[in-house]
C-alpha cells in the first residue's frame, strides 16, 4: 500500500528560535505516526539541524529540505548540496516548487539534475508539480502537468522512481487562500497517476504517493484526503501554526 504524508514547506518563514518553538508545540499534539502516515518538516536549511535534533526519536516523522544544489560540492557561493542537506539529517527535498521554477528559473533541465543529486544521496524527493491560472482557463492542465513530470522524472529507472513522492500544487491555490475543489484534486492527482503507469506500469504508479498543495488547511484537508487518489498534503502557510498543521496531520490519519 501507498504511504500517505502530510509535509509542512514553511518556505522563507521563521528564525531558529520560532522553528524551535513550533516543532515543540507540534510534538506535544502529534498523532501517533505509522509506517503508512507519515510527516515531513521542511524548514529552512538553517533549521535542518536543529530540528531534526528535535524529533529524531520520533518514529516516522522526517526533515526534508525544500532545495538543493545540482552538484555535490565545489565553488559555488551560497549554495548548500544534497550531501549537505542530508549530513544535516534531512530524508527528503522538495524540488521543483512552484517558487523556485518562477522565482528563480529552475527549468526542467535544471530540475533533473538536481532530482539526480538528491537520489544519489538516497535522499526522498517530493517533486513539485502544477499549472498556472492561465493553463486552467485554457484546460490544458493535464498535458502542461504531464510534461512538467516527463521532463523532470521520466529518465530515472523504475528503482529510482520508488523515491519519488509527487506534489501537485495548482498555481493559483498557493497561498491565495483559493483551494482546488475535491474533485477538481482527484482528478488531476488521477491524470498524474496514469502518465506514471503509462512508463513504469500501474504497479509502481498505485504505489506512489501524490500529495496536494495550495490553500489546504484543517477545514478542507478531511475532503481532500478523502479523494482516492489524493495521498495527503504539502502545506505551506497553515504549516506554521502547530494547531492548524496538527489539524490537517489528524485529517490524514482519520481518512482511509
Ligand atoms: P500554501 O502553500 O499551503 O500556503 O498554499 C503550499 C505550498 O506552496 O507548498
Amino acid at each position: 500500500m501507498r504511504k500517505k504524508i502530510v509535509a509542512g514547506n514553511w518556505k522563507m518563514n521563521l528564525n531558529m528560535v520560532q522553528g524551535v518553538s513550533l516543532v515543540g508545540a507540534i510534538l506535544k499534539n502529534l498523532p501517533d505516526l505509522n509506517e503508512l502516515k507519515q510527516v515531513v518538516l521542511a524548514p529552512s536549511f538553517l533549521n535542518i539541524g536543529v530540528t531534526y535534533q528535535q524529533i529524531m526519536n520520533t518514529p516516522f516523522l522526517s526533515i526534508g529540505a525544500q532545495n538543493c544544489h545540482q552538484e555535490e560540492f565545489g565553488a559555488f557561493t551560497g549554495e548548500v548540496s544534497a550531501s549537505m542537506i542530508k549530513g544535516a539529517g534531512a530524508s527528503h527535498v522538495i524540488l521543483g516548487h512552484s517558487e523556485r521554477r518562477e522565482y528563480f528559473n529552475e527549468t526542467s533541465s535544471l530540475l533533473k539534475k538536481k532530482v539526480d543529486a538528491a537520489l544519489a544521496q538516497e535522499l526522498t524527493v517530493i517533486f513539485c508539480c502544477g499549472e498556472p491560472l492561465s493553463i486552467r482557463d485554457a484546460a490544458t492542465e493535464n498535458d502542461y502537468v504531464a510534461q512538467q513530470i516527463q521532463e523532470g522524472l521520466f529518465h530515472l529507472e523504475a528503482a529510482q522512481m520508488k523515491h519519488i513522492v509527487i506534489a501537485y500544487e495548482p498555481i493559483w491555490a498557493i497561498g491565495t487562500g483559493r483551494t482546488a475543489t475535491a474533485p477538481q484534486a482527484q482528478d488531476m492527482h488521477h491524470n498524474i497517476r496514469n502518465v506514471i503507469a503509462t512508463k513504469y506500469g500501474s504497479e509502481l504508479a498505485g504505489n506512489t504517493t501524490i500529495l496536494y498543495g495550495g490553500s489546504c488547511k484543517p477545514s478542507n484537508a478531511e475532503e481532500l484526503f478523502a479523494c482516492p487518489d489524493v495521498d495527503g498534503g504539502l502545506i505551506g502557510g497553515a504549516a506554521l501554526n502547530a494547531e492548524d498543521f496538527v489539524g490537517i496531520i489528524t485529517a490524514m490519519m482519520n481518512s482511509k
